[in-house]
């Protein structure tokens, strides 16, 4: 009986995701080579520190300083970008080994969300695979789900919580009380945020990972340019206790949509029903959904971030190499991914919740209602408590579906009410 050959793999980057890849590796390597009728082997690797215990033995591994010198190794068959990043050495090394004939397994969504069309076009060219199940919620096999799970349907939707650090965060501050700054602390020392942890907070992670959603969803090719970005910096514990009481959790969603004007792409904070599977899932787990015209709703949910999770993904990448399996990158050929035409944020429909402070005192709220009036904005749902007459006191309201449009307007007219002593916070409520 013949034997396959071992799949030689490069690792670089052997900080949390790559640190749990190499104990992955390492713990089930009977389990991949009875699935997969091959060993994987890791032949080479690279970090910037080669003095660090990384948990396994790697004295028989060769050492590159240099990722891109390792990307071409010809001892290796697929090059592993763990490293990060949208520039730099990460995508050096990553196009090193496309033009070296090696398979790239990356879990960078930053890279994917920048260069992602090039690199697709540069692997396939090649006939080569650019893999990168881990790079979009940890985890779950979103990528696979909707790029072959879902190959009969044209996708209508994909949202979901696509940030880990960020959901974990909303999370313990309702449940626990605990700061914001607190609780970040808490999510990079589990390994959830990215090394520059804005990317988390500000929502840019989460546009990246919806940049290469919307890609494979409709078979676009990726638009980062085009996401609207908002974060969870202005979340306070008064907005999450407000949600609580009106029967809603704020996340932050990531939401590509086909729409008539073209595909609305935006990430930013939302109000979702308490008992819907969005609105259920807590802490560090993420969820996509995605809608498909004959499949109707599929809701995905796992672990978003993190060493194990994380190396779950990219060694189902690396079986499906070792299998010889190979799918378009974005599921449809590179060549031919459609520019993407995109729907600005300024043509959503739907409701929202506001919330100010304002002065306690007689007109105040008049002043609000007629500037709502004004702009045809329609209240669903007010709600005032307490009374500190001539002190600030926190004004809440829902609206009924409007336009974006609109209500951005209504907002910089009553943010410029003298009564009105702070910035409104807007929050989009979505009945997902
Ligand atoms: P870490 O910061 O934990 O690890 C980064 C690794 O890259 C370290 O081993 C570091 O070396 C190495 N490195 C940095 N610069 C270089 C360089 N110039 N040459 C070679 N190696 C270098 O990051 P993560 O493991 O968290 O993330 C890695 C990638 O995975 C990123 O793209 C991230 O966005 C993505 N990702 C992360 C997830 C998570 O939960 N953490 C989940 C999904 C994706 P050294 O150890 O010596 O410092
Ligand atoms: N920082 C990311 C998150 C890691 O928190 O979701 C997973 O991509």
């Amino acid at each position: 009986m013949s034997v396959a050959k071992p799949l030689r793999i490069g690792i670089a980057g052997l900080g949390t995701v790559g640190g749990g890849v190499l104990k992955l590796l390492a713990s089930h390597g009977e389990l991949l080579t009875q699935r997969t009728g091959r060993t994987l082997q890791v032949t080479a690797v690279s970090a910037r520190d080669a003095s660090r215990d990384r948990g396994v033995d790697l004295s028989s591994v060769r050492w590159y300083q240099d990722a891109a010198a390792l990307a071409v190794d010809p001892e290796i068959d697929v090059f592993v970008e763990l490293i990060g990043g949208s520039d730099g050495i990460a995508k050096r090394a990553v196009e090193a080994a496309i033009a070296a004939g090696k398979h790239v397994v990356t879990a960078n969504k930053a890279l994917l969300a920048h260069h992602g069309s090039a690199l697709a076009t540069a692997a396939e060219s090649a006939g080569l695979t650019l893999a990168f199940e881990a790079a979009v919620a940890g985890g779950i096999p979103a990528i696979k789900g909707l790029r072959e799970g879902l190959a009969g349907n044209n996708i209508r939707e994909v949202h979901g919580i696509l940030n880990g650090t960020c959901n974990y965060i909303l999370t313990e501050m309702r449940t626990t009380g605990r700061d914001f700054a607190d609780v970040l602390a808490d999510a990079q020392r589990l390994g959830y945020a990215e090394a520059d942890p804005s990317f988390d907070i500000d929502g840019v992670d989460a546009a990246h990972k919806l940049a290469v959603l919307t890609a494979v969803a409709f078979g676009t090719k990726v638009d980062f340019k085009s996401v609207h970005v908002e974060g969870i910096r202005h979340i306070s514990a008064l907005d999450i206790n407000y949600a609580q009481e009106l029967g809603y959790r704020i996340r932050l969603l990531g939401i590509a949509r086909r729409t008539e004007a073209g595909i609305e792409q935006r990430v930013h904070p939302c109000m979702v029903p308490t008992n819907s599977p969005i609105g259920a899932t807590d802490g560090v787990f993420n969820a996509v959904v995605a809608d498909g015209d004959f499949v109707d709703k599929v809701v995905l949910v796992g672990r978003g971030a993190g060493a194990g999770p994380t190396a779950s993904a990219v060694v189902a990448d690396l079986v499906d190499i070792a299998r010889g399996r190979s799918t378009p990158t974005f599921g449809v050929p590179a060549e031919q991914l459609a520019p993407l035409v995109s729907s600005p944020i300024s043509r959503r429909q739907g409701r929202y919740y506001v919330r100010l402070m304002v002065v306690d005192r007689p007109g105040v709220i008049a002043d609000i209602a007629a500037t709502l009036r004004d702009q045809h904005v329609s209240m669903e749902a007010f709600l005032q408590r307490g009374r500190s007459p001539g002190e600030a006191v926190p004004v809440v309201w829902t609206t009924h579906e409007t336009d974006e449009a609109a209500m951005q307007s209504a907002l910089a007219a009553i943010g410029a009410l003298d009564a009105v002593l702070e910035p409104p916070r807007m929050i989009r409520i979505e009945d997902f």
